[in-house]
């Protein structure tokens, strides 16, 4: 069976009150028809169309990939007209089904469309539909005397006032066979109270052809629930999030208040993992087996192996290259750790210390205010308060390397490239410009001398 899926994002999002297209604002660090594009990613469609038109340069800049074709609607004469646009693109046979989806309803789920597609079967014609409390602005089902059959849908604006008291709608979601769907849109009409074109009306063009109409029900409230203001799309990532946070919990993690986490990609955690309150998750973050992250940590494209502690107001982003944490180590309250930097087993890094592309050997500690650039630091270095190094000579990026059970003193200046031998001292203030030989004192700065009988000038 060769399934087509057309998803609608031409529409401009009045609502929103935004420069930025409707369907590019993000829901969990993802734009909203991203999220559609992956509930429909396991179908197997032939081909997905999604048709643009507001800000259409954005969305197919910002959403192109394989298997995707965008059609323009210009201008958007409504949902009908949307449709007509992607039908000389719908391939397959008659008999093979259409799917088609709002790319502002981002949480459908993969199963639910797959319950759609085989109720439509290429033969009948299937609408998603939910019971909502306040059906207001939704297109209403409606259906025969005797409540079996469903006769059409009737948009709010030209609904009757029994009609508008039905509380089943049509969620923007329904599955047709590929043939019958060319014939009736090509029969729409927009004498409507909005003067536009209606997708909606091939239901009535169905029944009075004699083709079986079903509605199949919505798993949840929650994920036919369209994003039309900035308020709304704020309620469903709260719902999103409270999800995420309910898995989490359900596979063990122990969530301080499941209200206040974020995960904005991809959270994978062992067992005996504890994360306090307002931390925010991005791009693929693993957590090892007993890993605890304080309060108000911020991690992105990391990885922290088991019994690693991350302490308050920790912020880690590995950028593209990735951060990793062994394991036992202990970083923050304050650290911040960017892309490419490694922490052997129980390295401590501590309170205003920034580490970038450097690798720090097992037990290497660096408690206070200290910068490591593009550095090679061995097993048990002690990288002394306010010490940092100099990896930037104005126009390019040098390596220094520290030898294992270095000591490296307080405000010192390691001006790379430069390398500091193995059991080496470099005393507090020093600014190494050569290298430090293996096990001996290294002190560069002037000696300390105290001028007896020196007096301070006073005010003449
Ligand atoms: C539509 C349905 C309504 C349903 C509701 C569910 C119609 C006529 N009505 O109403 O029955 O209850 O969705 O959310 O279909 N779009 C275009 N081109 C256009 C107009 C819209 O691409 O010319 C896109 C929008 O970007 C959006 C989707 O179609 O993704 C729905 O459009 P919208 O205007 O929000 O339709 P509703 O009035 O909500
Ligand atoms: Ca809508």
């Amino acid at each position: 069976m060769a399934l087509n899926i057309v998803i609608m994002a031409a529409g401009k999002g009045t609502r929103m009150r935004s420069a930025r297209p409707k369907v590019l604002h993000a829901l969990a660090g993802r734009p909203l028809l991203q999220h559609v594009l992956d509930a429909a990613a396991g179908l197997g469609a032939e081909r997905t169309i999604v048709v643009t038109g507001h800000g259409g340069d954005a969305v197919e800049r910002q959403m192109a990939g394989a298997h995707l074709a965008f059609v323009r609607q210009e201008p958007q004469l409504g949902t009908g007209h949307a449709l007509q646009q992607a039908a000389p693109l719908l391939g397959g046979g008659d008999d093979d089904t259409t799917l088609i989806l709002n790319g502002d309803v981002p949480l459908i789920e993969s199963r639910t469309l797959r319950t759609l597609v085989d109720a439509c079967a290429g033969a009948r014609l299937a609408l998603l539909t939910v019971q909502l409390d306040d059906p207001h602005g939704y297109g209403r089902i409606v259906r025969s005397a005797s409540g079996a059959a469903i006769e059409a849908i009737v948009e709010e604006k030209d609904a009757t006032a029994a009609q508008r008291a039905v509380h089943e709608v049509y969620t923007g979601a329904m599955a047709a066979p590929t043939g019958a769907l060319r014939r009736w849109l090509a029969a729409l009409r927009n004498d409507n109270a909005a003067g536009e074109f209606y997708l909606t009306d091939i239901v009535a063009m169905a029944v009075a052809e004699g083709v079986v109409v079903t509605a199949a029900a919505a798993g949840s409230e929650t994920e036919v629930l369209g994003v039309n203001s900035a308020a709304q799309l704020a309620d469903l990532e709260r719902r999103h999030q409270r999800a995420t946070a309910e898995r989490l919990m359900a596979s063990g993690v122990r969530l301080a208040d499941p209200a206040r986490i974020d995960v904005r990609g991809e959270l994978i955690c062992g067992s005996d993992v504890e994360i306090d309150v307002g931390c925010i998750f991005e791009g693929r973050v693993e957590l090892g087996d007993g890993v605890r992250v304080g309060a108000y940590c911020m991690l992105r494209n990391a990885s922290v192996a088991a019994g690693a502690t991350l302490r308050p107001y920790t912020h880690i982003d590995g950028e593209g290259l990735g951060v990793s944490v062994g394991s036992g180590a202990i970083v923050g309250p304050f650290a911040r750790l960017r892309g490419g930097a490694v922490l052997g087993s129980d390295v401590h890094v501590g309170n205003f210390v920034e580490v970038k592309n450097a690798t720090l050997g097992a037990g290497a500690k660096a408690n206070h205010l200290a910068y490591i650039g593009d550095a090679t630091l061995g097993a048990r270095v002690n990288f002394g308060a306010g010490a940092i190094v100099a990896n930037y000579d104005g126009a390019n990026k040098h390596r220094t390397v520290v030898g294992d059970d270095a000591h490296i003193g307080s405000n010192a200046v390691l001006v790379a490239p430069v390398e500091v031998g193995a059991a080496a001292t470099v005393g507090a203030g020093s600014t190494i410009a050569r290298d430090a030989p293996a096990g001996q004192l290294t002190v560069a700065r002037a000696r300390q001398s105290s001028l007896a009988g020196w007096k301070r000038p006073t005010k003449g």
